[in-house]
């Protein structure tokens, strides 16, 4: 870290997916989850993970302390508000990474600390003060963030900078706590700040941008063009409300535009589509098409003049090519006829590498799908393969179903379901048969949840298509996301349904710090 921020071209990326991510209503995960998503953004070259809030439950500090003790290349760091409590559970959960980073923040502005904090300013310095200097004792790299930090006074955001360097910060955070800055705005702050805090360089001064006015990712570019070093973003943009800045908007940003903005990241940008498309599988948040970068239309060419076009030169409709952000071109894969270790290349091609058992359970749903579907094209492969593997470690798992329906009703479901390794099966009626399923899986498993969204999209074209399940449950305040793709819809609905069941007993578990706001 220490070379490559003496590299004035260099802007640190700092992945808050499991985060600030996560902490957003129905991207929660589990271990399992996290790991798998803490891993690709090693492999992408992710200077800094933000792994966790280590306080906000036992989920989450066992979260950050495995990633911490798995991931080698990347920092990972732990979240931390300004209690002695917090740091030192973030700290602890850091403790065995190669490179452990605490980030700790408390907020700045005067509406929060009036309202949210009830603490006067001059307490809130101290507590800089306090917080920092405790985090140093427990690790070198110390981040500090002011939360709020666009709506603070700059006085008052001047003296605490330095109070937190003085301290020992070496990175020094601003969030747009609230998406409520705009570029030429934002790049002035950044720009007092390198101006007025006498001992600005001795920390790399980091963003962190959430998008209510749809502005994250031009913000935190206006700041690297006024001296930030540092961005914090997630993968898709996901986060609290609007979300935060995209990393693949970000890294590509700067890639493309090297013209005008001379810096670099150390991103692998071919590996984006993967991390994209994990997260997705993981989360049930799936990307709109036309999302820049990774949406499903970011690189077709619909219109005959555009088509015409890019036949003659991909330049003229295209600025950076599908390949660089690790976009396989949608082929024709195998049929029933298609060998175990022609399917295991295959998914390695698309950036999946499974264990055995995993390979096999992967394996036994392509035949069944090949036996089904005539053609078997990446997409289903994808969707597949992120329905098989991503759910390795629920305790519900989808055994069976036989649906009958039809214009004389009722419409009816036998559901068999493996809870905890027991199989249990239960018939239920319904008003049409999705319904049916749903109340046979409320049978066999008895919860509180109410159903808020039900969505269906065909993955590839024609009737056969394998259909993608989205299923939205909430309780007590919690939303969950599910998926669950299957060439039938009812059974990729059932699967979506327990996805999301599984994922809302992960999330009782967890009991969110009363003061969490960012
Ligand atoms: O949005 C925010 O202010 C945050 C801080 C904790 C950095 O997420
Ligand atoms: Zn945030």
């Amino acid at each position: 870290m220490n070379d490559i921020t003496k590299d004035g071209e260099r802007v640190v990326i700092f992945d808050t997916t499991l985060r600030d991510g996560e902490q957003s209503p129905g991207c929660s995960m589990n271990l399992e989850e996290k790991i798998q998503v803490a891993e690709v953004l090693e492999q992408m070259g992710v200077d800094v993970i933000e792994a966790g809030f280590p306080i906000a439950s036992r989920g989450d500090f066992e979260a950050v302390s495995e990633i911490a003790k798995r991931v080698k290349e990347s920092t990972v760091a732990g979240l931390a508000r300004a209690t002695a409590k917090d740091i030192d559970r973030a700290g602890e959960a850091v403790r065995h990474a190669a490179r452990p980073r605490i980030h700790t923040f408390i907020s700045t502005s005067p509406l929060h600390m009036k309202y949210k904090l009830q603490m006067e300013p001059e307490a809130v310095h101290q507590a800089v003060m306090d917080s920092v200097g405790q985090a140093r004792n427990l690790c070198d790299d110390v981040e500090w963030s002011p939360e709020d930090g666009t709506r603070t006074e700059h006085d008052f955001l001047c003296r605490c900078v330095e109070t937190a360097i003085k301290a020992g910060a070496r990175t020094v955070n601003i969030p747009d706590t609230v998406g409520y800055t705009v570029p030429e705005e934002f790049h002035r702050l950044i720009a007092m700040l390198m101006n007025r805090v006498p001992n600005i360089d001795q920390a790399v001064i980091s963003v962190h941008c959430h998008n209510d006015l749809g502005l994250a990712v031009a913000n935190s570019l206006a700041a690297v063009q006024a001296g930030a070093r540092q961005v914090e973003c997630t993968v898709n943009g996901i986060g609290e409300r609007a979300g935060n800045a995209a990393m693949e908007e970000v890294v590509m940003a700067l890639r493309t535009r090297h013209d005008t903005m001379p810096y670099k990241t150390g991103i692998d940008t071919t590996k984006i589509m993967k991390a994209s498309r994990l997260l997705s599988a993981i989360t049930g948040f799936n990307v709109q098409p036309n999302k820049a970068i990774v949406g499903a239309n970011a690189f077709a060419h619909e219109s005959g003049i555009h088509q015409d076009g890019m036949l003659k030169n991909a330049g003229t409709y295209e600025i950076m090519t599908p390949e660089s952000v690790g976009l396989t071109r949608s082929t024709l894969v195998m049929g029933k006829h298609s060998g175990r270790h022609a399917f295991k290349t295959k998914l390695e091609e698309l950036g999946f590498k499974l264990g055995d058992n995993e390979l096999n359970d992967a394996f036994q749903r392509f035949k069944d799908l090949a036996d089904h579907k005539k053609d078997v094209y990446d997409e289903d492969l994808i969707a597949l393969v992120d329905d098989a593997v991503v759910r390795h470690n629920d305790r519900i798992k989808f055994v069976s179903l036989q649906v009958v329906c039809g214009s004389k009703g009722p419409q009816t479901a036998e559901l068999g379901l493996e809870v905890d390794g027991e199989t249990r099966v239960e018939k239920a009626d319904g008003n049409g048969p999705v319904d049916a399923v749903f109340a046979a899986v409320r049978k066999v498993f008895p919860h509180e949840g109410s159903l808020q969204l039900y969505q269906v999209q065909a993955v590839t074209g024609g009737t056969d298509a394998q259909a993608e399940v989205t299923v939205r449950l909430e309780e007590e305040g919690k939303t969950v996301n599910g998926q669950g793709a299957d060439y039938d819809t009812l059974v990729a609905s059932a699967r979506a349904y327990v996805n999301a069941l599984n994922k809302l007993l992960v999330k009782r578990e967890k009991t969110a710090p009363a003061a969490l706001s960012a």
